[in-house]
């Protein structure tokens, strides 16, 4: 059987902790420090494997904030809840970044929203997240048996083969890795060898977190470098809806320069 059921995950819903605060804390000092010691615009930039470290802390101890804006299906709109119902049935879905999941809880219970019934009903689906959250509605819907459900742990979502995902009919990032990777190439890269060709990729993110430098439109330029590809950005420029329209090569994906990193929840990052 390719599903497995992780009944492991015990009663506990993660809240935003005096860890998070201390994080805050040492966000303000970290950036005052910077600001201080240079001259120049971009000061708070520095010491850039500190600044990864604290985000792997993040990461690996789910340590978010996680009361935000947006995290309801219905705020993704017609176009994204359409084109969850017309999956087909052996489709697979795959949420990166799923923390507690909380819109696909929401599309595998089945809800009306926007005036019409939205439901995942017999696809394969598969969420995916650094540390899985022992949570009750994830214990429940990885214990649901009829499901075809997995959630996959433990590392990078840059680390993991092609295989052990599996090609994907539709990608679902909210606040997941796209907006957390210190390579935002590199898991664009990983999403579009996911990808079958036609399938869908929907990127809900804050788009003051991903900084080109003196680019306003950099992340649209740097997606118009990309061949066989549709998009356009939805919700005032917080959600990408993408189309694979043909094979992407993964070196026809352009290299970003990550030059520096600000820890803050998501992170500020400068390519
Ligand atoms: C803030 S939570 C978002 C959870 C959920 N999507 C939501 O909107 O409530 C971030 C999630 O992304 C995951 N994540 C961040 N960066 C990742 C990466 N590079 N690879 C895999 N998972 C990542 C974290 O482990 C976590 O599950």
């Amino acid at each position: 059987m390719i599903f497995e059921v992780d009944e492991s995950a015990v009663d506990s819903y993660f809240t935003v902790s005096i860890m998070n605060l201390k994080l805050l804390v040492g966000t303000i000092v970290y950036y005052c420090w910077g600001l201080l010691h240079s001259s120049n615009s971009y000061a708070a930039f520095t010491n850039c494997d500190h600044a990864l470290a604290m985000n792997d802390r993040v990461l690996r101890t789910n340590q978010f904030a996680i009361q935000r804006d947006g995290e309801d299906a219905a705020a993704l709109g017609d176009l994204f809840l359409n084109e969850v119902n017309e999956l087909p049935e052996n489709s697979h879905f795959f949420e990166s970044g799923a923390g507690e999941a909380h819109v696909l809880r929401q599309l595998t219970d089945g809800q009306f929203l926007r005036g019409k019934w939205v439901q995942l009903k017999s696809q394969k689906i598969t969420a995916l997240g650094i540390a899985k959250p022992e949570s009750p509605s994830i214990t429940a819907l990885a214990n649901n048996a009829t499901r075809r459900f997995r959630y996959l742990e433990g590392k990078y979502l840059e680390d993991y083969a092609l295989a052990e995902i599996g090609t994907c009919d539709f990608i679902f990032d909210q606040y997941g890795a796209f907006s957390y990777t210190a390579r935002i190439d590199l898991v664009i890269r990983k999403y579009l060898e996911l990808l079958k060709v036609g399938g869908k990729m929907y990127l809900d993110f804050k788009p003051s977190g991903i900084a080109f430098v003196e680019r306003p439109n950099g992340l649209e330029d740097y997606l118009k470098k990309i061949p066989n590809i549709q998009f356009y950005l939805l919700n005032q420029g917080s959600l990408i809806r993408l189309v694979k329209t043909g094979t992407v090569s993964p070196e026809s994906i352009p290299e970003l320069l990550f030059r520096n990193f600000i820890p803050s929840i998501p992170p500020v990052r400068v390519y």
